[in-house]
This record gives C-alpha cells, structure tokens and sequence, in this order.
C-alpha cells in the first residue's frame, strides 16, 4: 500500500496541479469547485489509493457496443477475476499491469467515439499512453453504474483531431456526461464537487426542454422528437412596449422575414402597376390607391395559419407545447409561467435556449412610449403615415424601401454609414437608388420624442422629433421634425435577464448573448444554445434551423456533422434587393491586399425595364472578388437587382465549393436573366476608372 501511495503522490500532484490551473479560465462554478485546494487533493487521494489497492483497472473499463473500444465482457470478466485474485495495481508509468497494451485500440476513429458517447452515460475518451487514464476511471467507475461507462482511446492522429474539431476543445483526454463534452477531468470533477453531476445522472421527466419556439427551436424540438427522444418547447412573447404580441413561430414568422418579405411584395406589386401600362394593362388613371388595413389583414391572416401549423407538427411530432415563459430554477429545472401566471416545474437531462433578440431602444426620451419597432409595425391598426425610420441596417433600409412603396413619405434617419459590414460600395449604391426613388436620408441620432397626438385604431398619431448630428468639425446641429409614426431599428438585443441563467450557470457576453464552444454553452456543458441568442451567429433565420437540426443530430445520432457558419448568403430586401455572399470588398482587401485581388464588376439594366422606361436603369450592379493568388478563387459575390435574393441562393454554392472566375466565366448563361451577368463578366475595377455605366444585352 505504501508502494502504492509512492507511485500515485506524483502523478495525483499534476492533477491537482492542473486543476489549480485550470482555475484561472474554467466557469464560476467551477472556479468555486476548484478554489480549495486541499479537498481536491484529499479526493484524488482517498479514491486512488482506496480504489486501486482493491480493482484492477482493467475492470474499469465498460462494455461498448463496438469491438474495437476497451472493454465489454471481455473486461467485465477481467475485472471480476482480477478482484478476486486482489490483482496488482498500476505500473509505475501510469498504466495496470494487467492492461491491454494501448495499440490494441489503434484504428479506432471519431465516428465509433461519438458513438459510444451518445450510449453511456458517462464516457473517458484518451489519447494514446495517456497517464490519466488509470487514475481516472476508479472515480469514474465511483459515479455510475459500469454499463453506463464507455472508455475509448484513440491512437490516430487524425482521428483525435476530427474529436477536438467537433467537441472545440484542445486536447485528450475528454469526458462526456450524457452525451455532453464536459471537458477534461478536472472539469468534470469541479461538476462531481458541486452536486451537478448527481442531479445530472438522476433521470428527469424530458430528454430536451427547448426554450423558445423560434425558427431555431422548433427546428431544434421537432428534429430531436423524431429522433425518438421526449422533448418539451416552452415559446412565450413578453408583449413590446406598445403591448403587440403574436403566436407560436419566433420572430421570423411573426415580425421578421415572413410578414418584412410580404410587404416588399406589395410595394413591388406597385412598381409593377406603373409598369402595367406600358405593358399594355387599362388601369384607370387616379385610381390605384394602396389599403393598409386589406394589406396588413392578408398577412396577419396568414401568419395565423402558420400559428396553428406550428402548433400542429409539434403535436404531430409529440413534441410537448407549453405557451409559458422558462426561466431556470435549477441545475436541470425549468419554471414555465403561462400568461394566468400559473407555474409548472420541469426536469430535463438537457437544454436548448433558441429565444432570440427582441428590438433595442435608443436612450432617448419618449423612446419607448411613443416610437414602434419592427415588433409593432406589421400589426399595426392603422396606416403609419408620414413615416421616419431610424437607423441604418437590414430592419430600417427595409421597412423604409416597403413603406415608401406603397405610397408613404419616409425618412431614414442615420448614425454613421449605411448597412454598416457591409460591401460600401454596394450600400454607397442602395443610397444612390432610395435616394432617387424618393425616399429621404438624414444624419444624425434622436434625443427626444414628444407626443402632439395620440394614435387612434383609425389613425396615426403625430411626434416632435428632436435629433442631433455632429458635424466633421465637431460643432452639433439640431432638429425637430414631426411624423405620424417613427419606427425605431437601431438593433436588437437578448432578453435574457431573467432566465435564470445565473442559476444554471450559463455565462453570457455583455448584450446578454450566450457564450458558446460550437453551440454548447460554455460554463454548463448541458445547455446548448442556437440563433440569434448564440453570442457571434449571424442574426438569420435559416442559420438559426440549420443549427437546431444539425446539434440536434449530433447530439443525439453521434454523428459529426458540424454548422458551417461561413459563406452564408443573404439578402437586404431594399427595393433593389442586394444579395451577397462571401467576403466584402473591404475584408478582401484587409485580408489579402491590395496586389492579390481582382474585382469583375459591370452595370446592368434588367430586361424587364425597357419596356416601362423606368427611370432607375444605372443601379443594378453585379461583382466578383476574386484571390489572384489562388486562380481567381471567388472570395465575395455581390449583386443589386431585382430578384437578388433567389439568384443569390443559387450562385453560393459555387462559393461554398471553391468556384474560380474561370468557373463562372465556363458557365453558360440563361438569356434573358439578369444573373447570367455573373457568366460574362470582363471588367476589373480600378481605381482611376469613371463610373460605369450600363450596355445593351
Ligand atoms: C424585421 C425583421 C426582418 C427580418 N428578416 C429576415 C430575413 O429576411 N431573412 C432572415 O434570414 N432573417 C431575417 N430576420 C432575422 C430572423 O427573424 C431571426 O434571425 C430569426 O427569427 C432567429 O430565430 P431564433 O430561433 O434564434 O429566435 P426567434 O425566432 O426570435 O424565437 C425566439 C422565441 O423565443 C421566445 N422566448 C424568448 N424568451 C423565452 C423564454 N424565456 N421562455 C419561452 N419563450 C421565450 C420568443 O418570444 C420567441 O418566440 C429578420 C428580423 C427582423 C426583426
Ligand atoms: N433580410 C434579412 O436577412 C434581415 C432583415 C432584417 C434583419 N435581419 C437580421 O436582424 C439583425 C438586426 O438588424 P437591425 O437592422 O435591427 O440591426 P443592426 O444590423 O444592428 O443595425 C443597427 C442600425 O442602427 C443604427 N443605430 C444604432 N444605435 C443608434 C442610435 N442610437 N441612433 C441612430 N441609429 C442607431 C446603427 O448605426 P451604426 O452603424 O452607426 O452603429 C445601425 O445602422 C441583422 O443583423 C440581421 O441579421 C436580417
């Protein structure tokens, strides 16, 4: 015995020592797991000695479904035979004499890992010669039941690799407590330590409880109940300060894409009108006026249709419903308050927050009480009216480009630069073309809102508007404007103060965004989190679905299928829609230089305009950034046109797969589109060129 405690001082001194360490940059719980030293130190002791002078370490290893993991009845006989005969302890470098040498495991690869994660409840995966690993699955063996142990090792280097990739951590070895990575050893024994590993292993009533029934989490919830497991999808709309609240589906289906995508049409619908005429169509003349309220009824009627078939597929799906408001009251407890105020307390083994951003205010006065937002606008009872927007980015570009389609005065209001990350030239471009439809821009930010008349469900209101800009040379200009409606959209941020996240431990960034290690929290490994509310993911719904199903997966099947949240695609709906994906011209350049890019661009005019005459026929405008350096790989693939947003769904893949100038140039166009642009592009921009201006097809 005293052999033994010799052999095992040091190596129980490098655990200690690194999990000493390790304080400095782990969770708050579990710096106050591993904050006293000496109980860490008397655990590894106790366990090590007491554990490793009766049991073979052979027998720690639990049975696995695949022949090439350590283990099964193989080990299980070992074990109990090695007991028996009170069989020898460790070798001095760290391994049971009785072992299996290491390269018995070699070949062993991240798919069966990940699969054997996803089956116990509590899994060791080492590296090759790893000293741990015979101190560490006594304790294991300590928490649970041996069939619920998976032990692997992994010997290839490639293999490790693609398991640190999935996981995003550093290095072997790792645990993981149900299906979820915890980390190294000393993370998973700070959650031994403060009692959250035993109510972790405890069963609860759900295998997922999905907070939020967002494009994320309903994803997310219907995905997980197909894969056979029992999940429950809490969804609850704390009403906007102007009291509007909607239905089952999160912010897309109610205040975003969907009802944002319908009014567009509407103005588009208008543009269309005028261009009707020339087309040959008899409208009679005066006589096309727009109907907010027939406007605003069609697509509340429809959203109420995608309410209920919400709430259908998760029946259908099993996944339980409840319209309540989650808030963590345990490590693995959730309070659901409906809106009688009645609570009912759930139990999961692990959890989804999806509950995305709400509409930030500006620190003016009367912000709140007299200004709408996004959250209000597409419900609203009357017609907004004279109309100013404020800021700058995809919300207010947006809902300023549909309102003064269908017939209003706008005004954008703007901090500093349009669609700020976005190409400038393009946004310098989308000015040009708002600008010469009609809508207004001015600079500047709001300091006080005043109420000169109270909206009525008929009527717009009307508001004083005191604004300031500070010019170049410092001095501030003041001024007061009235509107009917002022439509704030200076950004959105994470509701998520009171959820409990300082029970659950979940660390969030200062907007209140949760922090994540590929979508699973950092600070608690069973809370995951997707969409808006994930801190660093693009603000996107088919981002926020892709995630949901794709960790869903993961987590649950053990395949390795990650996220990628690269070359995403997106669309600004102005009223020439602006479509891109990849790289700005600006990133380009910071990234590579100057000297390594080329940048194909041309102006073009839609077929469709020549007819009608249209007068906006100079600001469709397509471009490739391309890396001389590597063949003209196309790094950011722009367009303004009408319909950006289908031709831009289509060119991506070409980016996601590497596609070269030479791709696109090799690529036969569809004649007439306005995307077969991207086949015959031949000008590089430079600097000393004058504006371009657009030929004939
Ligand atoms: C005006 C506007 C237009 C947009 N247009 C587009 C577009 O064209 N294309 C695009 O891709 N994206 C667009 N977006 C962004 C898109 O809507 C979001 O990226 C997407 O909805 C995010 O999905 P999510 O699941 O993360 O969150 P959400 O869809 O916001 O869902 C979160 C849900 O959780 C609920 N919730 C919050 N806290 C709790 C709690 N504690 N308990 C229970 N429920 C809770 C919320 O009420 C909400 O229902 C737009 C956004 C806005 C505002
Ligand atoms: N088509 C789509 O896919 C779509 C459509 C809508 C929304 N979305 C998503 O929703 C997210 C939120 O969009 P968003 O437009 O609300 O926010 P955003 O992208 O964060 O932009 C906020 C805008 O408000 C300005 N601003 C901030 N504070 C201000 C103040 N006090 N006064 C005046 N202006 C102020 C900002 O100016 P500065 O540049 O000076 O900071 C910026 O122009 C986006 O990131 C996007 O992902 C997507």
């Amino acid at each position: 015995m005293a052999g033994l405690v010799r052999v095992f001082a040091p190596q129980c001194e490098i655990l200690f020592k690194g999990a000493w360490n390790l304080a400095s940059s782990v969770s708050r719980h579990q710096l106050r797991a591993n904050s006293t030293a000496s109980r860490h130190y008397r655990f590894f002791q106790k366990h090590f000695a007491v554990k490793n002078s009766v049991t073979s370490l052979g027998g720690c290893r639990a049975a696995s479904s695949s022949s090439n993991f350590r283990g099964g009845e193989e080990s299980e006989k070992r074990s109990t035979s090695q007991t028996e005969s009170g069989s020898s302890g460790p070798t001095s470098n760290g391994q049971s004499a009785d072992m299996p040498p290491v390269s018995t495991n070699d070949g062993i690869s991240a798919a069966q890992v990940f699969n054997l994660v996803v089956e116990k409840s509590i899994c060791a995966v080492f590296g090759p010669n790893d000293l741990q690993q015979s101190k560490v699955l006594p304790i294991i063996e300590s928490l649970t039941d041996k069939d619920n142990i998976g032990v692997a090792t992994v010997t290839d280097a490639a293999q490790t690799k693609r398991i640190l990739e999935v996981t995003g951590r550093n290095s072997l070895p790792l645990f993981f407590v149900k299906g979820d990575c915890v980390g190294n050893f000393e993370d998973l024994y700070a959650l031994k330590e403060n009692g959250r590993l035993t109510s972790w292993l405890e069963s609860h009533k759900y295998d997922l409880i999905v907070i939020g029934g967002g494009s994320g989490g309903l994803a997310a919830a219907k995905e997980a109940a197909r894969l056979g497991k029992k999940v429950a999808c809490l969804d609850y709309v704390k009403p906007s300060p102007q009291g509007s609240t909607w239905g089952l589906g999160g912010t897309c289906v109610n205040v975003g894409c969907i009802p944002k995508k319908l009014m567009h049409q509407a103005a588009l619908l208008g543009e269309s009108i005028k261009d009707a005429k020339r087309f040959g169509w008899d409208i009679p003349e005066g006589q096309v006026t727009h109907n907010w309220n027939r406007m605003r009824d069609g697509i509340q009627d429809y959203i109420a249709s995608l309410n209920w078939g919400y709430r259908v597929q998760l029946r259908e799906k099993t996944v339980t419903y409840l319209n309540s408001y989650g808030t963590f009251t345990g490590p693995h407890e959730i309070s659901a308050k409906n809106k009688r105020g009645k609570i009912e307390k759930i139990t999961a083994d692990r959890f989804l927050v999806a509950t995305g951003l709400r509409p930030r205010y500006p620190p003016a006065e009367g912000a709140k009480e007299y200004c709408i937002t996004s959250d209000d606008l597409f419900s609203l009872p009357y017609n907004p009216g004279k109309t100013l927007c404020i800021g700058a980015s995809y919300v207010s570009l947006e809902c300023a480009g549909f309102l003064h389609g269908i017939g209003l005065d706008v005004t954008v209001m703007v901090r500093s630069i349009l669609l700020r990350g976005f190409d400038q030239d393009i946004a310098g471009r989308i000015h040009k073309h708002m600008i010469a439809k009609g809508i207004k821009f001015e600079s500047g930010v709001p300091i006080k809102f005043e109420q000169l008349e109270v909206p009525t469900n008929s009527k717009p209101g009307r508001v004083k508007v005191t604004s300031v800009n500070v010019l170049e040379n410092g001095d501030k200009e003041e001024f007061v404007e009235e509107y009917n409606t002022v439509l704030i959209a200076v950004g959105r941020d994470a509701a998520t103060d009171d959820c409990g996240f300082d029970v659950a431990d979940v660390k969030t960034s200062k907007s209140g965004k949760v922090i994540g290690r590929h979508e699973q929290s950092e600070t608690n490994p069973y809370v995951y989190a997707i969409g808006d509310v994930l801190d660093g993911c693009p603000e996107l719904t088919p981002v926020a679905i892709q995630a949901g199903r794709v960790l869903m997966r993961r987590l649950y099947t053990g395949n390795m299928e990650m996220t990628e949240y690269d070359k995403i695609p997106t669309t600004v709906f102005t009223p020439l829609e602006y479509g891109c994906c990849g790289l700005s011209e600006e990133d380009a350049l910071k990234q590579y230089g100057k000297e390594n890019i080329n940048i194909y661009h041309n102006v073009f005019v839609p077929l469709e305009y020549s007819v009608p005459e249209r007068m906006d026929t100079e600001h469709c405008y397509c471009k490739l950034i391309c890396l001389k350096t590597d063949d003209d790989r196309v790094l950011g693939y722009h367009i303004l046109s009408p319909n950006s947003g289908e031709i831009t769904q289509g060119f991506a893949i070409a980016l996601k797969l590497g596609g070269k100038k030479a791709d696109f140039d090799r690529l036969i166009g569809i004649h007439p589109t306005v995307a077969e642009n991207f086949t015959t592009l031949t000008i590089l921009k430079t600097d000393d060129a004058g504006e371009l201006k657009a030929s004939g097809c």
